[in-house]
């Protein structure tokens, strides 16, 4: 299975996300990440629909939208209207997840759940059959250029053991501190979709150039198992 690759815009120039769209996708980008945070559920607040509007009027590549808010059920209609593909709810915050899954699943879209650093994989055990993509947050959300928490590897290893034992197709997807050093670990723990905001947009010579240094330190390495 290739590595999927999903710049993640909060670390974007906004002056000139469109150029910036268009040098991603030449790089070979395969979705487009977007952290809506609330303030609540994350110390920080981000980005919102109009963001999404746009980024999906700029871009051909599916866009996923990284929910790190409190109440996700209230707005999923709105962010399936605005666009996204792929809606992303934490697992955290929502009591009643086989419902907010459904609500997904019944507007059509993919469904994702993340999971933070500290509660084990096992809360995902009875869901996991539903799932197209569980994220494992590999550093504390809400904000971007964090270092990678090491102990999540155990964790990535641990989501991809359980699609495989059950047979499923299920993505690994990782999200936070993902640079050049850490990618090749977390593909080898079995991720198979990285996020990375700062280790891309920060190239200085462009997010083109960002994305093509990790992918390039990424081509040689497999999958764990
Ligand atoms: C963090 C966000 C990430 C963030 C990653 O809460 O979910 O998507 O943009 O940024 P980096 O790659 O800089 O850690
Ligand atoms: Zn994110």
């Amino acid at each position: 299975m290739a590595v999927q690759f999903a710049p993640s815009i909060l670390a974007a120039n906004f002056l000139c996300l469109g150029e910036q769209l268009k040098e991603l996708e030449a790089a070979g980008a395969d979705r487009i990440h977007i952290d809506v945070m609330d303030g609540h559920f994350v110390p920080n607040l981000s980005l919102g629909m109009p963001i999404v509007e746009a980024v999906r009027k700029g871009t051909t590549l599916p866009v996923e939208v990284h929910l790190m808010i409190k109440h996700p059920d209230r707005y999923l209609e709105d962010f399936a209207r605005a666009g996204s593909d792929q809606i992303i709810v934490h697992q955290e915050v929502s009591p009643h997840l086989h419902r907010t899954v459904q609500l997904v699943k019944d507007l059509g879209k993919k469904i994702s759940v993340a999971l933070n650093p500290s509660p084990p994989v096992a809360m995902l055990d009875e869901i996991i059959t539903e799932l197209d993509t569980v994220l494992i947050m590999t550093v504390n959300p809400g904000f971007g250029g964090q270092r990678f928490i090491e102990g999540t590897l155990s964790k990535i290893r641990h989501v991809r053991q359980m699609f495989r034992s059950r047979h499923l197709e299920g993505e690994v997807e990782v999200d936070g501190g993902i640079d050049i050093h850490t990618a090749p670990r977390a593909i080898q723990a079995g991720a198979d979709v990285l996020v990375a905001g700062s280790s891309i947009f920060d190239d200085p010579q462009g997010p083109g150039s960002g994305l093509r240094r990790l992918q390039g330190c990424c081509g040689q390495i497999t999958l764990n198992g």
